[in-house]
């Protein structure tokens, strides 16, 4: 395992600094395949990259992205949805080209044919050079959520009522919030060459905590990342604790 651990001051520390090591990625590799998140976390990350390639600092124009995850049932162009997350906060704002971002169709009908051709979209890539991830308060990863076992591959999930709760915020209230959604399984994430977990606020000490030195467990799927041979976790003062 080589975990290596940088602390920021705060949000914005933790936002230059991810946003410096995808963009060190794209330097070195120009035709690199990115593993994506949404959530909070990564808002100042992606804000910061697009300043880098308005800078002409970093071009997009090779790189090819997956994303970790997106709600069942959720169009595009719903604004809860993540494809519309990726495109307000990066897609559409640097010269990335729509073709080469990916992320599972939540609206797919049959919807284990969409996770096994998402799997194998991912394998066809070659592999996630680099792969951003957050945690939830819960120690999820993607949408992995606490459970019994790791699931593996790409697959649809019931949300728990904790995740449900956390992601509230960005809905007009709970009931609109969706319950189940497609994510990478944790095999999938840990075919990454590199993961980057970044970790920002004092709702995330707990789980980080647990995942970074308590026992591996499905209880607390983050935990795996320990087994993991190349893993860089970015997180501020208040989520190290
Ligand atoms: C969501 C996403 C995760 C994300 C987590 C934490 O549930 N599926 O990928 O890491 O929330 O989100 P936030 O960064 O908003 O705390």
């Amino acid at each position: 395992m080589r975990m290596r651990i940088l602390i920021t001051k705060d949000y914005e520390e933790l936002s230059a600094k991810t946003a410096d090591l995808i963009a060190a990625q794209v330097l070195l590799r120009p035709d690199c395949v990115l593993g994506l998140a949404t959530g909070s976390t990564p808002v100042g990350a992606y804000r910061d990259l697009v300043e880098k390639y308005e800078n002409g600092e970093i071009d997009f124009s090779d790189v090819k992205t997956v994303n970790l995850d997106e709600y069942c049932g959720m169009r595009d162009s719903d604004p809860q949805s993540y494809h519309y997350f990726m495109n307000e906060n990066l897609f559409s704002r640097i010269n990335i080209r729509p073709e080469n971002t990916h992320l599972p169709d939540g609206t797919a009908s049959d919807v284990s044919r969409e996770c096994e051709s998402y799997e194998k979209l991912i394998a066809s890539l070659g592999r996630i050079d680099l792969l951003l991830l957050g945690i939830g308060n819960n120690g999820h990863i993607g949408f992995n959520e606490p459970s019994e076992g790791f699931a593996v591959k790409t697959h649809c999930v019931d949300l728990t009522d904790d995740t449900v709760r956390a992601n509230k915020r960005f809905f007009s209230n709970e009931s609109e919030v969706p319950r189940k959604a497609l994510t990478m399984g944790i095999g999938t994430i840990m075919m990454a060459e590199t993961i980057l977990l970044a970790a920002s606020g004092a709702s995330k000490a707990e789980a980080l905590k647990k995942a970074l030195r308590g026992p591996v467990t499905p209880e607390v799927p983050a935990s795996i990342l320990q087994l993991h041979p190349n893993v860089i976790v970015v997180a501020d003062e208040a989520a190290f604790g």
